[in-house]
């Protein structure tokens, strides 16, 4: 399972990973005394719940503040760099860590021990909702941490789950066929299947994630961002490959725009980069302002939304016959491109939007 929804690099075929399944089923069935609650038999449990149970993280979880543009950025980092003077933190080389800003549900997994005990939703920061029946259904989340990684007694490992494009767009055809309502965008089906009771509903939706930071930690040391992320590969989290590390303000600037050009070319939706500081101990000193810390930036790209005038709506003959309506829209530029129709198969979407 690690080498297929982990390392996306399976080196058995699906028909002998099944089998194997099947006889690990049979395993347990015979020898009760050998149940392990970290099991990969122990992904789908039982019942719909009836509802969430409140939970406080031991760290809170925090947001970022924004960046639009280069002058922006700078600006964010020469105020980091004064809190760095002032705090006497020295002259010393600054290193940033650049990561895709995700756009999905923000979720909190804690480990005790290296065993997964609960996984719960972002929430206010300060609490969320225990969904770990859900979350468990997500074959990349480890049940038990590998053995490469140094396991701490405590450890909240924090990303975002999210439903990648393919899937989305298969998952919406299929509501559509089924004449059930479809999802306006992979955010709310990824949001939408973690936070409602039935477990066996979030398993069937292939849902994935990317893991970028640690909350509360008991017995593990670690010096930087750029660590994090190796413990994190090593104990068997998806990390994202595309994180680099680079030495200037000016770099990380550049790989922040080398993302929102790369981002139509992703399988996943996002709204910006993420620059951090890669030390930790000026992390920890430099602290927050409110609910977003000093330390790092969300550098967001251009919008991918705007509004414009319905002119008119036209109709096609598709091969088979079948009419599709379609708007004409008045030109407008949206991520980079001019939008000038659009398709008007969702009735809910058009509805909700009040297209007359
Ligand atoms: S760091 C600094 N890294 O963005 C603590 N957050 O607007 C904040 N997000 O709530 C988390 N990708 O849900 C971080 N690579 C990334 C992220 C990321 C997406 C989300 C996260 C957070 C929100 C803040």
């Amino acid at each position: 399972a690690y080498r297929y929804y982990v390392l996306d690099d399976p080196t058995i075929e699906d028909a002998v990973y099944d089998d194997w399944m099947r006889e690990l089923e049979a395993l347990e069935a015979a020898h009760p005394e050998h149940a392990d609650p970290a099991s990969p038999t122990r992904r789908i449990g039982g019942e719909p719940l009836t509802g969430f149970v409140e939970y406080t993280h031991r760290e809170p979880m925090l947001s970022l503040a924004n960046a639009r543009g280069d002058e922006e950025l700078a600006d964010w980092d020469r105020r980091a760099r004064a809190t760095i003077a002032q705090e006497g933190l020295g002259d010393r080389p600054v290193a940033y860590v650049v990561e895709p800003k995700i756009d999905g549900l923000a979720i909190s997994l804690t480990y005790e021990d290296g065993v997964f005990v609960r996984g719960t939703t972002r929430g206010n920061g300060v609490s969320g909702e225990d969904v770990s029946a859900n979350l468990r259904t997500i074959r990349a989340i480890p049940l038990r941490l590998r053995a490469e990684a140094e396991t701490p007694r405590l450890v909240e490992v924090r990303g975002e789950v999210y439903l990648p494009l393919d899937a989305f767009a298969a998952l919406n055809e299929q509501r559509a066929a089924a004449g059930e309502p479809t999802f306006a965008n992979p955010r709310n089906s990824a949001a939408g299947s973690i936070r409602q009771l039935d477990p066996a509903l979030a398993a069937g939706r292939p849902l994935a994630i990317w893991c970028y930071a640690l909350g509360a930690v008991e017995g593990l040391e670690l010096a930087s961002q750029q660590e994090i992320h190796a413990w994190l590969r090593a104990a068997g989290f998806p990390v994202n490959p595309g994180i680099r590390a680079v030495g200037s303000i000016a770099e990380a600037g550049k790989q922040a725009r080398g993302w929102e050009e790369r981002r139509n070319t992703l399988n996943y939706d996002i709204d910006g980069a993420v620059i951090k500081l890669d030390d930790l101990t000026l992390q920890r000193q430099m602290g927050s302002v409110g609910r977003a810390p000093r330390w790092a930036v969300a550098y967001k790209f251009a919008p991918t939304t705007a509004t414009t005038t319905l002119n008119d709506i036209q109709i096609s003959v598709g091969r088979t016959g079948a009419l599709v309506p379609f708007a004409v829209l008045e030109p407008v530029v949206v991520g980079g491109v001019t939008v000038s129709m659009a398709t008007l198969h969702n009735q809910d979407d058009v509805a909700r939007k009040g297209l007359m």
